[in-house]
């Protein structure tokens, strides 16, 4: 493989490729289902909020809406059966579902704990498992995570957050390993702030926070140039990049002069 090319193979082109977005109902993935509809891909639409899902849908004829809770293997499953009969094939499974809460050492608790690992790792661990079988049997098609910038190193406020979303890394470093070697492609999607209901709840300055439009963009960007890692606002996620290869004396004061916490 040469040194520029691609990681991943190519997708299809929009009007011809068939997305699963999980996660569809609002934020990121509300806008990335949008783009994709736009862009004429057939897209499936998951969350658990149906009604909402319906309403991201509109009347594009390309949109089917499947409602599913994705810690539910039976429902994964299920739902995977459903697009097979109605398409005959997923180009691009998209995780991009998930949900956050702040916690610092002295909030740690066994149920917040539990919920937000169940949602960030399970979720997309589950999903994943239950889709392999049909992926490795196609011969094609691709897997995409959406896990966080958070997930690069240790911050306050992100105890079990950041936590979840630095396995969710590893696991998809993991995934590229074992699955390009036989054909399908896995995409790390990594966030820096987006103006979503998630990050509504934030009560301190964003830096560089951008639309959930402007990540959708970003995201079929990155979808269509097979870039492995597909992160952004590059103005933001280079700094925690290189923040990252520091050693933890000067990781630890940076994180602290630019959070005040
Ligand atoms: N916004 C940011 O700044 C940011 C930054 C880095 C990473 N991220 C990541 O990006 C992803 C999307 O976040 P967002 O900001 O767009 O948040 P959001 O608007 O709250 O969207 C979260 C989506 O996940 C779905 N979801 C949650 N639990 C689910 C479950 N059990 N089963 C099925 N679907 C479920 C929600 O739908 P229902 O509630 O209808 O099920 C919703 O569609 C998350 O993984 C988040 O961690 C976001």
């Amino acid at each position: 493989m040469g040194l520029l090319a691609p990681l991943n193979p190519p997708l299809p082109a929009w009007p011809e490729a068939r997305v699963w977005v999980i996660g569809a109902s609002t934020g990121i993935g509300a806008a990335t289902a949008r783009a994709l509809l736009a862009a004429g891909a057939r897209v499936a639409l998951s969350a658990r909020s149906a009604d909402k899902l319906r309403d991201v849908a509109g009347a594009h004829a390309n949109a089917l809406v499947v409602p599913l809770d994705f810690t539910d293997t039976n429902a994964v499953t299920a739902a995977w059966g459903h697009l097979q009969a109605q398409w005959q094939g997923v180009d691009l499974v998209l995780i991009v579902a998930g949900t956050h809460k702040e916690m610092r050492a002295w909030e740690l608790n066994e149920a917040d704990s539990r919920a937000l690992l169940e949602i960030n790792l399970h979720g997309p661990v589950n999903t994943t498992g239950a889709v392999m079988p049909g992926l490795l049997a196609q011969g094609h098609g691709a897997i995409g995570i959406v896990a966080s910038v958070a997930g690069y190193g240790g911050l306050p406020k992100a105890l079990i957050y950041g936590a979840s979303k630095a396995a969710l890394i590893n696991f998809t470093e993991s995934l590229y390993l074992d699955l390009h070697p036989k054909g399908l492609g896995v995409y790390l999607v990594m966030p820096g702030f987006v103006k979503t209901p998630l990050t509504d709840r934030n009560d301190f300055a964003m830096p560089n926070l951008i639309s959930a439009d402007e990540a959708a963009h970003a995201i079929l960007t990155g979808l269509r140039a097979g870039d492995f890692e597909i992160h952004f606002p590059k103005a933001f996620t280079r700094k925690l990049k290189f923040l990252r290869l520091l050693p933890y004396r000067l990781y630890f004061a940076l994180i602290r002069k630019a959070t005040g916490l």
